[in-house]
């Protein structure tokens, strides 16, 4: 069955890459005496190499093209024509200032999983309002009311850990950021719910990135009937919720209040899209980079002793952790804040993302055909030694200055980048907070493998034991 699929895979792949050739001799015909295409290959292009970039660290197959030929640079990827910028200002040109030319774009298969009405997909006035509410569900405001929550999902996630055997850390975290994820949507959603959201969403999960297709019995299938049940879950919740009359201000809340200038609500459809979208958008991002974390401090002795120095003072004004940290305390961990940067600098979880050019659009003397996917590329400029010295080295000093403009993106930029990097910071903090202040922990078997899933994750999930710190409380 796999075989016949992936085979499958290739013909499909074959006949749409020649296509695409054929395609592609006549744009170029056709844009003659204009500006002309960025340099790069468009051949024959390498199968091979297009299904690397998704199975293993994209920079490697960035960085030769970007050696070869600078920082605009043509190629295809699974038959699309595509545009990679790897300078800062060309990433700032498509995402903030000409960001009207480009739309979003995902694959069909995605944006149907996700749901089509998840903020992500759309521009405009839908877009900005959408964005609006999970702004306001998330403010700083909203934030500093969920510190303890977040603090008793982060102490009872950990409670399992110190079991003595060994656990898939990636897995642990993905717990923990989808309880955090359900918190900000739903605030205290009755159990059953929940239960119900993650036993079908965590079915929807594994379907994500399997190959699409209507086949019967396939992860795919299995995830878009998972999916639809999320749907009529979501449809109860809301219900439920309306017949309260409990307006509260989670996520959920402010989308069932919302009303377009004509006095328009959001149907019940849009309202189950966003939400799984901002689920999606929460869980694997956010336990990626905390497995990062665990990893990145693990293995810096020296750096991990200063991070416990200064967590453990704030453990010892709160009484050895019998009063919860207070958002005030979150806003005054500056070592640990920079951990956290140079994490999401090192990791660069989201390596690039893609745009389509609506029109032809010029850019830097270079044509970038209507039709066309701009990549910016995160990961490179992250780790492009003119920008960071020494890239490859974790070194949270780096941010006692603040970077070049436009160098560091772990969240995107301009309409669409990340609203909700603020909860994710807070849950690296208190995270990291509980974990150094009552915990130690040791990696099982890890070479710094990476795998991606598709963010890039230490191999097999990071395998690792952990014991509750008796010795120097
Ligand atoms: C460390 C964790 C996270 C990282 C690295 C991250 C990264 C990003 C990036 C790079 C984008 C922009 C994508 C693009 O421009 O194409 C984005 C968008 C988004 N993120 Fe995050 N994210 C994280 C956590 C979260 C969390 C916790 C939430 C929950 C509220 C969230 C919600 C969203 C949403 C809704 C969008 C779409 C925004 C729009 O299209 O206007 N993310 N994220
Ligand atoms: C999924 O959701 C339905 C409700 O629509 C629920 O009955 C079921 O127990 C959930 N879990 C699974 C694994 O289907």
């Amino acid at each position: 069955m796999e075989n016949i699929v992936s085979t499958l895979v290739y013909i499909l792949l074959f006949f749409s890459t020649a296509l695409y050739y054929y395609l592609s001799k006549k744009q170029e015909r056709k844009n003659k005496g204009r500006a002309k295409l960025p340099p790069g290959s468009m051949g024959w292009p390498y199968i091979g190499e297009t299904l690397q970039l998704y199975s293993q660290d994209p920079n490697v197959f960035f960085a030769q093209k970007q050696k070869r030929y600078g920082d605009v640079f043509k190629t295809n990827i699974l038959g699309c024509p595509c545009i990679m910028l790897a300078s800062p200002e060309a990433s700032r040109f498509v995402l903030v200032t000409h960001a009207h030319l480009f739309k979003p774009t995902y694959p069909k298969s995605k944006e149907m999983m996700i749901g089509p009405w998840a903020l992500f997909f759309h521009e405009g006035n839908y877009h900005t309002h959408l964005r609006k509410l999970v702004q306001s569900s998330i403010s700083p405001e909203a934030l500093r009311k969920l510190v303890p929550d977040i603090e008793s999902i982060v102490i009872s996630c950990m409670e399992t850990w110190s079991s003595g055997l060994v656990i898939n850390t990636f897995h642990e975290m993905k717990k923990l950021s989808f309880e955090v994820g359900i918190l900000a949507i739903f605030g205290r959603l009755e159990i059953k719910y929940k239960n119900a959201l993650k036993e079908n969403y965590s079915i929807v999960d594994k379907g994500y990135n399997s190959f699409p297709t209507k086949l019967p019995g396939t992860a795919y299938h299995k995830a878009i009937e998972a999916r639809k049940r999320l749907n009529q879950i979501i449809r109860e919740i809301i219900w439920e919720t309306k017949e309260k009359k409990i307006l509260d201000k989670d996520l959920l809340g402010y989308l069932l209040n919302y009303k377009d200038e004509r006095g328009q609500t959001l149907t019940e459809d849009q309202i189950a899209d966003n939400i799984i979208g901002v689920l999606f958008a929460a869980q694997d991002t956010t336990a990626s980079i905390l497995t990062w974390i665990l990893k990145y401090i693990h293995d810096e002795h020296k750096l991990l002793e200063a991070i416990k120095i200064e967590q453990k003072a704030i453990y010892k004004l709160n009484n050895r952790g019998k009063q919860p940290l207070t958002w005030a305390q979150t806003r005054n961990m500056p070592l640990t804040q920079k951990v956290i940067l140079e994490s999401l600098r090192m990791a660069s979880i989201i390596s690039f993302t893609f745009r389509e050019a609506v029109t032809d659009v010029e850019y830097d003397g270079y044509l970038i055909p209507k039709g066309w996917k701009v990549m910016p590329l995160f990961r490179n400029i992250h780790h492009n030694p003119e920008y960071f010295v020494d890239p490859k080295s974790f070194d949270p000093s780096r941010f006692e200055v603040a970077p070049k403009p436009n160098t560091f993106m772990p969240f995107g930029s301009g309409a669409h980048a990340c609203p909700g990097n603020e909860l994710a910071k807070l849950e690296m903090l208190i995270m990291i907070h509980h974990l150094v202040t009552k915990y130690r922990w040791e990696v099982v078997g890890s070479k710094g493998e990476v795998q991606y899933s598709p963010f890039p994750v230490p191999l097999d999930g990071l395998p690792a034991k952990f014991y509750k710190d008796s010795t120097n409380q």
